[in-house]
């Protein structure tokens, strides 16, 4: 405790700042959608819509988030009690939904007055935390702080009606004379207030305008009955304030969001052959030196150690990829909660399947049309073409052959092959585990081995092959 208070920045700005309590208004309908699914549902990379405005909540540690639920209350609330976290979470139900301002209202009894409040929307997803950061300074615990940004097409949105630096005034574009339409500054939906004020200003709203609703908007004109200064943050991006109303508004979302991501892997050097031909859908961290080809989606957690390469059209999943290691072609890669690991300088692919629990040493090469499951291949091992290995442990230099594969489950329980260092495996073999292949042995082509194989040896399953001189043919119709 002494320690802390002997530390001069503790006392200072950051000491006294006021906890931020977030407000997120997410009973709307989204009619538009013609989802099943409510609107703050649907998913933008990784996250639906109203997880986006949480993470923004957390970007500004906020102590607690308020969601105001309505249509499709019960899908959305154990949706984003899933991806809480840290964050403490209150749900409140808005029942009929009467306008931004009741939403407000009805969050209002879970805000504590010392706190300074934020209000987010359930369906605008590209908010920056810098800029959530510089609203709330703006408002620095006393003034109403509003986002605005300009607007070649400003109708539809409430209009920003100033005087000087301050606001006097958000007109709602049906309620707006002729002159205020023509104001190109708009309201983004987002603000912060004081508690205590807000409250106050939301127990006076009413609902005496062109749609007979409660504005949240009409707070700015009660904060100037009460001499509190009502002051913008004006952006540049509209689309930090963009909310979604239909499928093609989230596909516009969706590919600026995914260019952001695009324009930060190349700034920290990722080379991407076409930036709006990247998907990423959860975390990819990239060393030095990464190429990245079209079309490739990545999901949750994808590791890409230096030069690595990743050829068109593959989709990786929660896996990491080692230093110089080529992912070809096609080759698609989940490691689901397991995890998938490809080491150094490997070659994957094209048409390569690496599922969960695939863990493959330097130099490892898979090719097309093989499917690696729960197996670890030791250094330089291949298997190159048409094959299976699940639950399986492959030491080093093994080759196996096209069109073979692992037995591993007999229909109730799965059961591990091992293959030891230096095995070559032939073509079409099948391997029935429980079973293990001793170092350096070879097993002929078309064999079904049930048995350990000794160390060293030539092992052949197969019928043997006969041959019958001068075999004629039955012919069509010829009598007996
Ligand atoms: C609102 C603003 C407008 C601003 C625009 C920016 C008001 C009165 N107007 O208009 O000035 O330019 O946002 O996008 O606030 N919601 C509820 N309960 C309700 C009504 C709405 O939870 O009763 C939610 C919606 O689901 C949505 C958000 O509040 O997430 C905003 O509502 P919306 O109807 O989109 O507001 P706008 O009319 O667009
Ligand atoms: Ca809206």
């Amino acid at each position: 405790m002494s320690l802390i208070a002997s530390d001069a920045s503790a006392l200072g700005a950051d000491h006294i700042k006021p906890a931020v309590e977030v407000v997120m208004m997410a009973a709307g309908k989204g009619t538009r959608m013609k989802s099943n699914k409510p609107k703050v549902l649907q998913m933008l990379a990784h996250l639906p819509l109203a997880g986006h405005a949480l993470e923004a909540a957390r970007s500004v540690d906020a102590r607690k988030v308020v969601v105001v639920t309505g249509h499709g209350s019960d899908q959305v609330e154990p949706a984003l009690a899933r991806l809480a976290g840290a964050i403490n979470l209150e749900f409140v139900r808005q029942e009929p939904q009467l306008g931004t301002g009741h939403a407000v209202q009805t969050a209002a009894p879970c805000l504590a007055d010392d706190a300074l409040v934020l209000v987010l929307s359930g369906d605008v997803p590209l908010t920056r935390a810098t800029t959530l950061q510089a609203l709330l300074q703006l408002s620095a615990g006393q003034h109403l702080a509003l986002l605005t940004v300009n607007l070649p097409d400003p109708s539809g949105y409430g209009r920003v009606v100033r005087k000087g630096d301050s606001v006097t005034a958000i007109v709602e574009h049906k309620d707006a004379s002729e002159q205020e339409r023509a104001i190109r500054e708009i309201y983004g939906g987002i603000l912060a207030a004081p508690a205590a004020l807000l409250k106050r200003w939301l127990s006076r709203l009413d609902n005496n305008n062109v749609q007979g609703e409660y504005y949240l908007t009409d707070v700015v004109k009660l904060a100037v009955q009460d001499g509190v200064q009502v002051l913008a943050h004006r952006i540049d991006d509209p689309l930090e304030v963009a909310g979604v109303n239909s499928p093609a508004q989230l596909a516009e979302l969706e590919r600026a969001y995914q260019l952001r991501l695009a324009n930060a892997l190349m700034e920290q050097g990722v080379r991407l052959k076409d930036p709006a031909r990247i998907d990423v859908r959860g975390f990819l961290s990239c060393a030095r030196d990464v190429e990245i080809d079209v079309g490739c989606v990545f999901e949750g957690r994808v590791q890409l150690g230096d030069e690595v390469r990743i050829g068109p059209h593959c989709v990786l999943a929660n896996c990491s990829i080692e230093a110089g290691s080529i992912i070809q072609a096609f080759t698609h890669i989940d490691g689901e909660s397991l995890g998938v690991r490809v080491g150094a300088d490997a070659r994957i692919g094209p048409f390569a399947r690496l599922r969960p629990g695939a863990d493959l040493g330097a130099d490892v090469h898979i090719g097309n049309f093989v499917e690696i499951k729960n197996t670890r291949l030791a250094r330089g091992a291949k298997a190159n073409h048409l094959a299976y290995l699940g639950d399986s442990t492959v030491g080093e230099r093994v080759n196996f052959g096209a069109g073979s594969i692992t037995a591993n489950y007999d229909g109730a329980n799965k059961h591990q092959t091992v293959i030891e260092d230096d095995v070559h495996v032939g073509s079409n073999c099948v391997l029935i585990a429980p079973v293990t292949l001793g170092a350096g042995g070879t097993i002929g082509g078309g064999s079904t081995i049930t048995k350990d194989t000794p160390a060293g040896a030539l092992t052949v399953a197969r019928g043997k092959q006969v041959s019958v001189a001068n075999w004629k043919r039955p012919v069509k119709g010829a009598k007996k």
